[in-house]
């Protein structure tokens, strides 16, 4: 897959929307992390410098018309102190007061939109919206590749009105992410872990004839060792899901792919912090425990199928990692990774929690990459072509 990748040259004197994703946690306009807006800095100082007239356009949250808490004015202030250089903030999106704001802009300026899903257009990709925010502007940067599985106005529907490139956000994620999808080296471990076997159904079916490893933890391992039979006490399960999970196994088996599920788990009565917690055989759950953490036999079993990987998916961490006493299962296997890495493999980490979880496990650096997206990366994986980057693709 090759994209039209922006050329900071291309921007010179020009107006540029980029679409980012500044979709980062904010409590009482605090960011915790800041990590999205780290990772559209490049793109940004590049085409900034090259004297490029920047509008940022991005949304925050799931809003419901104007939600004041769901601004972006505090990250207008944070990207401020990041790129060391002054960000304008306008109230909105669309508009005479934008329309004067973009035009009052000189080369190199940097505005920043309001979080364009105060507008109901922008997520129904409504072409009026998308006209109006594309034409005050001369060419579109797609950066934001954690928001190009939505079809929405300001990732897609201005391409129709614009020159559109991709960004290097972008063009990093899906360049990474195509040779673990399309190109993986030998042998290739699939690691999924997180709450739901639904959300990784697509991937599941795209990948289990490309992996030589699947390793399943976390929340989702629990509806396959059901289908396996075994009783598993009041631990998450989807009980509609437990036919696919017979016939993935079964389809694992007549891969050859080697599949590993818990051996021992970490059960507790209930998901607190305080909550007495005890390490049993996977076959052993008590009816009134649930199962909130890979075991340290399953850490073992696991690090020893990782050895000698040449390329790693991580998706969905091993346990509520964000309870100290259930976080050993997946801080384990975010060293397992940085080992894997040091020894020349490539390991990629993808989705929401498995991210902030190699963060919280001091690991964030020591994996090739961490993807910035959650749905986006999955329905990647999944073998989809993104609406986000159907119109990047060269031709
Ligand atoms: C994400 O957090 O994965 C992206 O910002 C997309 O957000 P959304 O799921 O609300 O579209």
């Amino acid at each position: 897959m090759k994209l039209k990748r922006v050329k900071p040259d291309q921007a010179k004197g020009k107006r540029v929307l980029a679409r980012v994703d500044f979709n980062v946690p904010i409590k009482g306009g605090r960011i915790s992390d800041d990590g999205r807006i780290v990772s559209h800095l490049e793109m940004i100082d590049a085409l900034s410098g090259a004297g490029g007239r920047l509008t940022l356009v991005s949304h925050l949250g799931r809003p419901k018309g104007k939600t004041p808490e769901l601004s972006l004015k505090p990250v207008a202030t944070r990207l401020e102190e990041l790129i060391e250089k002054p960000v304008t903030f306008v109230h909105d999106c669309i508009g005479d007061e934008v329309n004067a704001a973009i035009s009052s802009l000189k080369d190199g300026d940097i505005l920043l939109l309001e979080n364009v899903r105060f507008y109901p257009q922008e997520e129904k990709n409504d072409p009026q919206f998308a006209k109006a925010l594309a034409l005050p502007h001369q060419m579109f940067v797609m950066d934001a590749f954690s928001a190009a599985h939505r079809a929405h106005a300001s990732t897609r529907g201005v391409a129709e009105y614009l020159p559109s490139f991709a960004g290097s956000l972008m063009c990093r994620e899906v360049e990474i992410l195509s040779v673990v999808r399309d190109d993986p080296k030998h042998p290739f471990a699939l690691i999924l872990g997180g709450a739901k076997v639904s959300d990784k159904i697509g991937v599941i079916e795209n990948m289990l004839s490309k992996v030589d490893v699947l390793i399943i933890g976390g929340g989702m391992a629990f509806t396959f060792l059901a289908a396996q039979g075994l009783s598993i006490g009041r631990s998450l399960c989807e009980h509609d899901k437990i036919d696919f999970a017979k016939e993935m196994l079964k389809s694992a088996k007549d891969k050859g792919v080697k599949l590993f599920l818990p051996v021992d788990v970490a059960v507790a009565n209930e998901a607190n912090e305080s909550a007495e917690r005890r390490i049993v055989p996977i076959d052993q759950i008590p009816e009134d425990q649930m199962g909130l953490d890979i075991g340290p036999e399953t850490i073992k079993l696991f690090c020893q199928a990782l050895t000698g990987i040449k390329t790693v998916l991580w998706n969905g961490p091993m346990g509520v990692f964000e309870l100290p006493p259930f976080k050993n299962g997946t801080e384990a296997i975010a060293k397992k990774l940085s080992e894997l890495t040091a020894e020349g493999a490539l390991t990629v980490v993808g989705g929401g929690d498995t991210a902030a979880a190699i963060k919280a496990a001091g690991c964030e650096r020591a994996v090739s990459h961490v993807s910035t997206g959650g749905g986006a990366t999955l329905e990647f994986m999944e073998g989809k072509l993104l609406p986000g980057i159907e119109p990047l693709l060269e031709k």
